[in-house]
């Protein structure tokens, strides 16, 4: 990309699973600083709460000049912060206002991750960045609020919505299943909730993307095509080898959660596509791709 942004850049949340994968896609000409509540392999500046501004501010002087900043630390506990509706405004919502309002301030591009749950989940066709978002739970509630704060007060910046994230050194559902799977040899999994599995390996490098660019506004970036958490299932177990395992489809009501989740929040990924010159892949090659690097 000519012109691209190149220096420092700040990677939120580089403990969690997006933030050390973006930092190991680090691009030639750029400095990746990882910086989280806990330290581990990737974070350079531990300890820092990000709604501090203090703590923020020290952490551009003691890290920085950053040219750019990929915010990826949030409160990702959905059902939890059903219970703490507090504790995950401080974090998405004022977190994401005091590193909008410090990178305006210091010159740095920021691109900030957001959500498929800002969505209801009523359309039946995938959501593209101008439909409104209705969020149900306070996760979507607090990252739709974290967005408008972000870009209120850096209104230059990149807000890229996901959905159902997995990769490398993560929690998540493939390998949740899996576990499920080898020990009771029998699932039964939701059949009315659609999204479209989207693997770390394939957002990183759009989120670099998107920076390198010094892009602004919002997009939607996830994997190609859709599916069920059933659907989804039944491909984990089939690229797993686990084919004699017992699996059998639900509804939503066999599974009570605190937070309702969307039935529908496929996100439609073209206008990110057009900007890269590519798309996602389809998310079933993304599995294998993914299952490649860390077999489950
Ligand atoms: N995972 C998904 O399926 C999914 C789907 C759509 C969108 N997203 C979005 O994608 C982004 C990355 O998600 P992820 O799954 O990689 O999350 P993750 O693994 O939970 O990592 C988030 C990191 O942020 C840290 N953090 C929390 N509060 C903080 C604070 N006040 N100051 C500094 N750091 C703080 C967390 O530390 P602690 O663990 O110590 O709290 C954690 O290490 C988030 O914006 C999330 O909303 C995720």
């Amino acid at each position: 990309m000519s012109g691209a942004l190149r220096g420092r850049v700040l990677v939120t949340g580089a403990a969690g699973m997006l933030g050390s994968e973006l930092l190991l896609r680090t691009p030639t000409g750029c400095v990746g600083v990882g910086t989280d509540l806990v330290a581990g392999p990737s974070v350079a500046a531990a300890g820092v709460d990000l709604s501090e501004r203090s703590a923020v501010e020290r952490l551009f002087e003691q890290h920085g000049p950053f040219t750019g900043a990929i915010h990826c630390a949030a409160y990702t506990a959905v059902d939890k912060a059903e219970e703490q509706p507090e504790l995950c405004a401080n974090v998405n919502v004022e977190a994401s206002r005091v590193l909008a309002q410090v990178c305006q301030a210091r010159g740095a591009h920021l691109v900030a991750v957001s959500t498929d749950f800002v969505f209801d989940g009523a359309k039946r066709t995938p959501y593209l960045e101008s439909d409104e978002p209705r969020p149900l739970s306070v996760y979507g509630r607090t990252k739709l609020e974290g967005e408008r704060a972000t870009l209120a007060a850096a209104p230059g910046a990149a807000i890229v919505r996901t959905q159902w994230l997995y990769g490398p050194r993560g929690k998540h559902f493939p390998r949740t299943i899996v576990g499920y799977a080898r020990s009771s040899g029998k699932l039964k999994v939701v059949d009315d909730q659609w999204g479209a599995p989207t693997s770390t390996l394939e957002l990183a490098p759009a989120l670099w993307d998107v920076l390198l660019a010094r892009a602004s506004g919002v997009f939607h970036g996830a994997c190609e095509g859709s599916c069920s958490w059933h659907g989804f299932t039944a491909e984990i177990l089939r690229q797993c080898g686990l084919v004699s395992v017992e699996l059998n489809a639900c509804g939503s009501d066999a599974y009570p959660r605190p937070a309702v989740r969307p039935a529908y929040s496929v996100l439609d990924a073209s206008k990110l596509a057009a900007l890269r010159g590519r798309r996602f892949a389809d998310w079933r090659r993304a599995l294998a791709d993914y299952l490649a690097v860390e077999p489950l």
